[in-house]
This record gives C-alpha cells, sequence and structure tokens, in this order.
C-alpha cells in the first residue's frame, strides 16, 4: 500500500484513487457523521477489504454507488460497521458508576417514585447499559425500598452486528475480563464454557435498538440520564452542537449528562452545567 496522490492499492485487484476517498468520506459522514480526516486510507483499505471481497466489488467507488442506492442494507451496515471504532470495556471511567449509586440515583429516587430512564446511546456491545444495569443492583441492595418505581434503560447503537452482541450479553476472552474484579463477575454472570454471560436480572432493565445519533431520535421519549460517552470525538462541531442540543430537549428538568472522561461540552454548548462529584465530572441540564 502507498500513500501517494495517485492510487492506493487494496489488494491486487482493488485500488483506492483520491477522488474514491473523498467520496467515501462524504458517504461514510453523511450515512454516520464520522469524520474521516485525511490521510486515513490506510483504515479504508485495511477495514474494508473483506467486506468488498465478500460482495465481489471491486472498487471503493463502486462500493459507494452501490451503498448509496439503499438497495442493499447489509452493505451500507456493513460498511458502518467496518468503519465505526467499538472499543468499550467493563466499567469504563469507574467513577462515573459511583457518581449514580454515589449521587445521581439517590438525587432522582428522592425527586420522584415514578419510572427513572437512562439512555446508553453509543453502547457498542453493552457492557455500558449493562454496568448500568449493575450500578441500579448496587444501589438497590445498599437502599432496600427506595427506587419505588421502575428504572429502565435503553440502549442505543449505530452498529448492528455490535447490538446483536450486546443483546447477547455473552462475553468471551479478554471482553469477559477486561475491567472486571472477580466479585463483578461471580456477582452479575453466569460460566458458559470459557465465556461469561450477563445474569437475567440485569438484562432485563435493559432494552436495545438501533439508532444513529445524527438522525431524529424524540420517539425515544424523556430521560433523566444519559451516557452519550467516547462518540462525540468522531464528529464535527456543528454535529455535536446539534446532538447535545437535541439530548438537552429530552432530558427531565435537572438531568444528568455522562460523557467520556477525554471529552468535554464547554466549545460546543452552553445548557448544562459541569458538576464535580466523587472525584469525576458530570453534566446537569441548566435551569
Ligand atoms: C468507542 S465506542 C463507545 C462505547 C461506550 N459508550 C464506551 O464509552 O465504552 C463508540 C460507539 O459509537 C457508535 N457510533 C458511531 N457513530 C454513531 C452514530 N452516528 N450513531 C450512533 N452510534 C454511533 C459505534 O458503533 C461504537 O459502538
Amino acid at each position: 500500500m502507498t500513500n501517494g496522490s495517485t492510487s492506493l492499492s487494496m489488494n491486487k485487484e482493488q485500488t483506492l484513487t483520491p477522488g474514491e476517498y473523498q467520496e467515501f468520506q462524504r458517504f461514510l459522514q453523511d450515512a454516520c457523521g464520522i469524520q474521516l480526516g485525511a490521510g486515513k486510507e490506510y483504515l479504508v483499505s485495511s477495514r474494508l477489504g473483506s467486506l468488498m471481497r465478500h460482495y465481489a466489488i471491486t472498487s471503493v467507488g463502486d462500493l459507494v454507488r452501490q451503498a448509496r442506492t439503499g438497495r442493499n442494507p447489509r452493505l451500507r451496515s456493513g460498511i458502518i460497521d467496518a468503519m465505526t471504532t467499538n472499543e468499550t470495556f467493563w466499567f469504563r471511567d469507574a467513577s462515573h458508576f459511583e457518581m449514580l449509586t454515589g449521587h445521581v440515583l439517590p438525587e432522582l429516587t428522592g425527586r420522584t417514585a415514578g419510572r427513572i430512564r437512562v439512555w446508553s446511546a453509543a453502547c457498542s456491545s453493552g457492557q455500558e447499559p449493562y454496568n448500568i444495569s449493575m450500578a441500579v443492583d448496587q444501589f438497590q441492595r445498599a437502599n432496600p425500598g427506595r427506587l419505588k418505581g421502575i428504572l429502565e434503560i435503553v440502549a442505543t447503537d449505530i452498529s448492528a452486528s455490535m447490538l446483536e452482541e450486546a443483546r447477547r450479553g455473552v462475553y468471551c476472552g479478554l471482553a469477559a475480563s477486561r475491567g472486571l474484579t472477580t466479585d463483578q463477575r461471580e456477582r452479575y454472570f453466569t460460566v458458559r464454557e470459557e465465556c461469561l454471560e450477563v445474569r437475567p436480572e440485569i438484562k432485563r432493565r435493559v432494552a436495545f435498538r438501533e439508532l444513529n445519533l445524527t438522525r431524529g431520535y424524540e420517539l425515544l421519549g424523556r430521560f433523566d440520564v444519559i451516557f452519550c460517552r467516547n462518540v462525540l470525538i468522531y464528529f464535527s462541531h456543528e454535529q455535536k452542537a446539534d446532538i447535545l442540543e437535541r439530548m438537552a430537549r429530552i432530558l427531565n428538568p435537572g438531568g444528568y449528562l455522562f460523557l467520556g472522561s477525554t471529552e468535554s461540552l464547554s466549545a460546543h454548548t452552553d445548557r448544562f452545567e459541569m458538576v464535580n462529584l466523587l472525584g469525576g465530572i458530570v453534566y446537569r441540564l441548566r435551569d
């Protein structure tokens, strides 16, 4: 593979010209908001080669044309799957779950006896929403009877294959160990051969749905807490501002927003105030 201005080899039959790369960048931005910067041709070739071979497509130009027709939704979602970064692990940014059990849930259960709704807005393979459900379990054990209504977790992602894994809730290899203590493993999972399966009482609170954050999501209803972690980084400033504005509109008054620990809001919206809690940061919807 070369990185020159003429063409870039994908394999013997496939090449990626600068024009095709630009077309692909536009397609990806339209399809899921992801901004693929200059010089990322290697990502396209390394991630799409096998999909192209599977569909016997020999150029990225053809790939984009076929995906744009919408006649093959599997091709379109295969491209999105291949180009999105799905990395996640158990109890990522652990302070967020401590804030949830130590501050947010006590406040919400003090304020309402009704339903509490939490949205995990880019849930990948499910660790984040299941961790929220585990935090709720921990809160209930520490505060029996305090949570009077139903607590519902809606978990969404653009990637159909990640959602399939998330719904299954079975984790093997590194995915079964990264971030988990022995106590958490024993309490929240059952062992299935070499793998771990999330226990039904933790799964039960979570409903998974496919959703593109750059499209409308008002139909999801209103939420008290939103986890939108480690996904905004892929979007332009305008898209981030738009997504955050639409999230602000579907948060209940005083609702909370968690972002990834390396992400910040200030440049994109003034709808939230930053709250420092228990060693971490959360954003609260302004009155
Ligand atoms: C790095 S993972 C973050 C997972 C989890 N929130 C965490 O912090 O560990 C980013 C996820 O965002 C999803 N994603 C990317 N673009 C998206 C979009 N436009 N709409 C919804 N989800 C998207 C990807 O499929 C991927 O699962």
